[in-house]
């Protein structure tokens, strides 16, 4: 175990969690079902990738909604409490009943459940982003929540693959392998492409769960509403997300307006110094060289 500053972490199956997180994995491990929840699809990202915006577009593709009467729960709810993520927020042990045949995870490939790797009707839709983002990210919303590291204590952890279910690199790894084994059971999107051509990513993701859009839908412009309704600017503009209604994440309270920072590409600039650059570079250059994802990470 590692003795993290503010509370300890272990490691498992290569990756770094929190020993209660650890309990839940290997409780999932051993009990999950996703046939008997009638899971269809899992979510699933390192933490500060897009985790969030993922699960409002799923949600809004998978239930249809319809934005201009109000009626989805995206209005009303933070998409966390409408996707739980299964070893944070997701109580198996007491039968929880899930709303939507959607969960989300954190855990890397290695450690999800084979009940989800074997399952033929669970798809998988993993998400990643350029690790100088995705620190900057972790490193914002770290503070927002009250855990102020520095930030060159915080980049080193991050480096050293020692933050919650990290390393990082190798999380993006598994899931990107996976994908290439299974393309038909694994999606494997990448925030930037996400951003820069979100309604061809939604039509692209509605086709993978099974639910592609009809010509009608089409018609109607479904595909550019959600796209317009999940946009960080509405999402983060909505009375819920802006609120300070609190969630308990393991020992943390955390506001919903954490979870929205600028969402925007590249926001690094702003915090990372020309070290700091070249050593997160260097890394994913060598973590990523073999995988064909190197240029695709760093931007
Ligand atoms: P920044 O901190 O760079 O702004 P996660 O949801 O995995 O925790 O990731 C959080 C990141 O996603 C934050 O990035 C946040 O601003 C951004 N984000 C949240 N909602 C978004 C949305 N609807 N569209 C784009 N980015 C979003």
């Amino acid at each position: 175990t590692l003795d993290e500053g503010m509370y300890n972490m272990c490691q498992y199956q290569g990756f770094w969690f929190r020993p209660l997180v650890l309990d839940r994995i290997l409780s999932l491990q051993a009990n999950f079902n996703p046939k008997e929840l009638g899971l269809d699809v899992l979510i699933c990202s390192a933490p500060k990738t897009g985790f969030t915006w993922l699960k409002s577009l799923c949600f809004a593709i998978s239930t249809r909604n319809n934005f201009d009467e109000f009626t989805s729960p995206l209005h009303n709810y933070l998409p966390h409490d409408i996707i739980p993520c299964l070893e944070l927020d997701f109580d198996q042990d007491n039968n929880q009943q899930i709303y939507y045949p959607l969960l989300s995870t954190h855990l890397p490939y290695i450690s999800l459940p084979e009940t989800i790797k074997l399952s033929t009707n669970c798809k998988i839709v993993y998400i990643c982003r350029d690790p100088k983002d995705t620190f900057a990210s972790l490193w914002h919303f770290m503070n927002k929540i009250g855990i102020n590291q520095p930030t060159d204590i915080c980049f080193q952890r991050f480096c050293d693959g020692k933050t919650g279910w990290g390393p990082y690199w190798d999380h993006v790894l598994g899931y990107w392998e996976a994908s290439i084994e299974m393309p038909e059971k694994i999606l494997f999107l990448k925030y930037e492409d996400l951003k820069n051509d979100t309604m061809f990513h939604v039509r692209k993701i509605a086709e993978f769960i099974g639910k592609p859009f009809a010509i009608e839908e089409e018609t109607e412009g479904l595909v550019e509403k959600i796209t317009k309704f999940c946009s960080f600017e509405n999402m983060s503009n909505l009375e819920v997300n802006k609120s300070n209604e609190q969630r308990r994440i393991g020992p943390y309270e955390i506001n919903n307006s954490a979870f929205f920072r600028n969402g925007n590409v590249g926001d690094w600039k702003n915090l990372l110094t020309v070290e700091m650059i070249e050593k997160i570079d260097e890394i994913t250059g060598k973590k990523m060289t073999a995988s064909g994802l190197e240029g695709a990470l760093m931007r």
